[in-house]
């Protein structure tokens, strides 16, 4: 591991005048050279469990843009997969999945013990990126945070507000926390796999932590994090964490120190300013220029973007978007980010 790697010195809480730089959904549609490879590959499932060109995809956005970190090219929804749920993508509408709504689903799922049989190609793929990537650029794993992941479990498919998750929170608690505790489980044997395999970083996506609110978000969001944070770092002492609970707001708030998170990535729905008064002052943050000025670019990209660099400017930050870049963007339009980042 090279100490001198931006994203690294970042995550140990250094403040460096050009922040490091990556990307949500580096690697995706908004690239021809994605597009070609998923062509060839097939559907994006046979994409992210064939190693040689799930490896291809990764590196794609650091040749082109020389990002300071690659992140695994995987989905949060291939653990739900390897426990046993059915998985497919249906073109244009998103993922779909067999629902597990009550005891009997739940103790149909596979044996966490199981979950690698399924998911070797992916630690393949870590394997691979490894070695492939330059020395400076750092290697980030993630999964889904057990909440998000229960949300489609629950539910068989995306849902504007988790309604069906909610619902089983509320009326059958047990199966809803035993489900909790297997997602759990197999997350932390899951991100440790990719540990093993050479990620240098991992980052735990809690995409809909925004819906639980109250002793809910306590219970739910946090409380699986930190059990994820604490064993991992008991394993494989020193590896850092980033945690992204979107849409927290309030909630943020102190979330370093609840979960044991190295850096809390931030959403777009709240200031820079905000961020860097409330949660930068307990270590790195990361985020959070809006997604849509990858679309529109023009001057307020750059001054946007410029804004939160010097908001974030005190402390320890990753530059990244408030979500994943969408496939309508424009691939110059990242350029111009990076160059208003780094000062070019
Ligand atoms: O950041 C990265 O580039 C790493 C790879 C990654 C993907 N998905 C690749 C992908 C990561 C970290 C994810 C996370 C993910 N997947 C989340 C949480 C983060 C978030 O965006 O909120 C969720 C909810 C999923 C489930 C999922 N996978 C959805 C809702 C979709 C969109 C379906 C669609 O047709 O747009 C996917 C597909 C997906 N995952 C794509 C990519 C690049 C698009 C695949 C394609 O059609 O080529």
């Amino acid at each position: 591991m090279a100490a001198d790697k931006t994203i690294l010195k970042a995550l140990a809480g250094e403040t460096q005048s050009i922040p490091p730089i990556w990307m949500m959904r580096q690697a995706g549609r908004y690239l021809p050279e994605y597009k070609a490879t998923r062509a060839e590959a097939g559907d994006f499932l046979s994409l992210c469990y064939n190693s040689d060109l799930a490896t291809e995809v990764t590196l794609q956005p650091i040749r082109r843009y020389g990002f300071d970190a690659a992140i695994l090219f995987a989905d949060i929804l291939l653990l739900p997969q390897a426990l046993g749920a059915d998985l497919w993508f249906v073109t244009g509408e998103g993922p779909r999945l067999s629902t597990i709504t009550d005891q009997a689903g739940l103790d149909a799922l596979k044996p966490v013990s199981d979950i690698h049989e399924t998911l070797n190609p992916i630690y393949q793929t870590v394997r691979n990126l490894a070695s492939a990537l330059p020395r400076e650029t750092t290697l980030i794993g993630f999964a889904g945070a057990p909440w998000t992941v229960a949300t489609y479990m629950i539910a068989g498919r995306g849902t504007p507000d988790q309604g069906p998750a909610h619902a089983l929170k509320d009326e059958d608690k047990a199966v809803f926390e035993g489900l909790l505790d297997r997602i759990t489980e197999g997350t932390i044997e899951y991100l440790s796999a990719q540990i093993e395999a050479g990620a240098e970083v991992v980052k735990l996506f809690d995409s809909w932590a925004g819906s639980l609110k109250g002793a809910d978000f306590d219970r739910y969001a946090t409380a699986p994090t930190q059990r994820i944070i604490s064993e991992l770092k008991a394993r494989h002492p020193g590896i850092p964490i980033i945690a992204f609970p979107r849409e927290a707001g309030d909630k943020y708030i102190g979330f370093h120190a609840k979960t044991g998170a190295d850096c809390v990535a931030i959403d777009d729905s709240v200031s820079a300013e905000w961020a860097a008064e409330h949660v930068q002052k307990d270590g790195c943050v990361q985020g959070n220029l809006a997604s849509s000025h990858m679309v529109t670019g023009g001057d307020a990209l750059v001054s946007e973007t410029k804004r939160i660099v010097k908001a974030f400017g005190n402390g320890p930050h990753i530059f990244n978007l408030g979500h994943g870049i969408t496939p309508d963007a424009d691939p110059d339009n990242v350029q111009r980010m990076i160059d208003a980042v780094r000062g070019a």
